[in-house]
């Protein structure tokens, strides 16, 4: 089965021309791209493979309030985003709680978009053993997935240690996690966290992992080529 892809391109590139020309050079089937939000509308235009992703949405407590500085969901959708990443360590560590990111989820897909919702222990839990990161991961997704219902979501495995810092989990600790996820819930996992077209093959070997989260490799051209490559 082909692997999902999701390219993270967080704060990056710093131009509408540079992002045109990276999206053209990763626009490859199975691949998703999340440009920031100022990038959507032009890199919407230009894909003809790959589908577009957004990095959050505001779901706010109370519609009635207004919210200077926010993107709803349901912009994004009329933008032709079809994804979007929630949860994001990046996120959680500028102060989302499991609440607010259950309103999201929630928001996201009512709006009709797809969720890709990010969860992963930090390092002293991971310290403690597979078993404790488990626990974690566990009490995230209840929380984050609360009121879900049947709809289905995508939960990329992101322990927080190894994002952007070239210590990715070993492949096997990753699958082992990902078989875990899929007993708390009907989904599709994805690993993510450090990924490069060198690590990735360890990863391809276990079928649970059903593609990647990517952030710093999808900002290099012939890097992310090379990993939409073994993934096929
Ligand atoms: P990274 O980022 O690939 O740079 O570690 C992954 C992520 O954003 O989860």
């Amino acid at each position: 089965m082909e692997k999902l892809v999701v390219a993270n391109w967080k704060m990056n590139p710093q131009s509408e021309r540079e992002a045109v020309r990276l999206a053209k050079a990763s626009d490859f089937s199975g691949v998703v791209i999340a440009p920031p939000f100022v990038f959507l509308d032009a890199v919407g235009k230009i894909l003809k493979k790959a589908e577009l992703g957004a990095q959050d949405i505001f779901a706010p407590l109370k519609k009635s309030k207004k919210h200077t500085g926010e993107i709803s969901p349901e912009m994004l959708k009329n933008l032709g985003v079809k994804y979007v990443i929630l949860g994001h360590s990046e996120r959680r560590a500028l102060g989302e709680t499991d609440a607010i990111v259950n309103r999201e989820v929630l928001a996201a897909l009512r709006a009709g978009l797809k969720v890709v919702l990010c969860v992963g222990e930090n390092l002293s839990i991971r310290k403690r053993g597979i078993a404790a990161a488990k626990n974690f991961v566990k009490s995230q997704l209840k929380k984050d997935l609360k009121w879900l219902g049947k709809s289905l979501i995508i939960v990329s495995y992101e322990p927080i240690w190894a994002i952007g810092t070239g210590k990715n989990d070993s492949p096997k600790d990753a699958a082992e996690m990902a078989k875990f996820i899929k007993t708390v819930l009907t989904c599709k996992v994805l690993y993510g966290g450090s990924i490069t077209s060198e690590n990735i093959s360890g990863f391809l070997k276990f079928k649970e992992i059903d593609g990647f989260l990517v952030g710093g490799a999808s900002l290099k051209i012939s890097e992310f080529s090379r990993i939409i490559k073994k993934t096929k």
